[in-house]
């Protein structure tokens, strides 16, 4: 009976310590470029625009030019005058620094301290969102 208490209880303190075990900064930096691959992806498909002749549709993308900017493959169905005909390349290196990365799709404005043209949507993220968003792109190669 001693025995299985004292196993009980080593295993119960071994179950503790593992949850309280904190994760690396490393898990950290793979978790939020996961999460940040994700929202690119899956949720504001960034690619529509962002990926030139990306002509396929919303779910197959040109690889090769992956977030490489480039001519807009969209066009309103009523005149837009400010409507955008190109899109920055966002692969590895976004246009401004991170703060104003951050900014944009946490605000929906651009460095210029206006909106950017459309169709570029107000995103409304959160920084957290934004961040990770920022740590995906970074993280693309060549
Ligand atoms: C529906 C099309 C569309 C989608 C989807 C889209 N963008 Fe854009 N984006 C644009 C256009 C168009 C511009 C250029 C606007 C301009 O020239 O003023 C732009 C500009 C930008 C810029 C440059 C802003 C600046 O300060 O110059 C960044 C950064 C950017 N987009 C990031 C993103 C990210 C990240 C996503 C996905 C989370 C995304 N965009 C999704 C159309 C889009």
């Amino acid at each position: 009976m001693k025995t299985l208490a004292r196993t009980s209880i080593a295993l119960f303190a071994l179950f503790a310590l593992a949850q309280t075990h904190p994760a690396s900064a490393q898990d950290n930096a793979k978790a939020s470029v996961d999460r940040g691959k994700y929202i690119v992806e899956h949720v504001a498909k960034c690619g529509r625009c962002h990926t030139p002749g990306n002509t396929a549709g919303e779910d197959e993308h040109d690889r090769r030019n992956w977030l490489m900017g480039g001519p807009l493959q969209i066009q309103p169905t009523y005149p837009v005058t400010n409507w955008a005909l190109v899109t920055p390349r966002i692969a590895r290196r976004p246009p401004g620094s991170d703060s104003e990365f951050v900014r944009l799709l946490t605000t929906g404005i651009s460095r210029t301290g206006e909106p950017p043209r459309p169709p570029m949507p107000n995103f409304g993220m959160t920084r957290v969102d934004a961040e990770s968003v920022l740590a995906y792109l970074k993280s693309l190669t060549p």
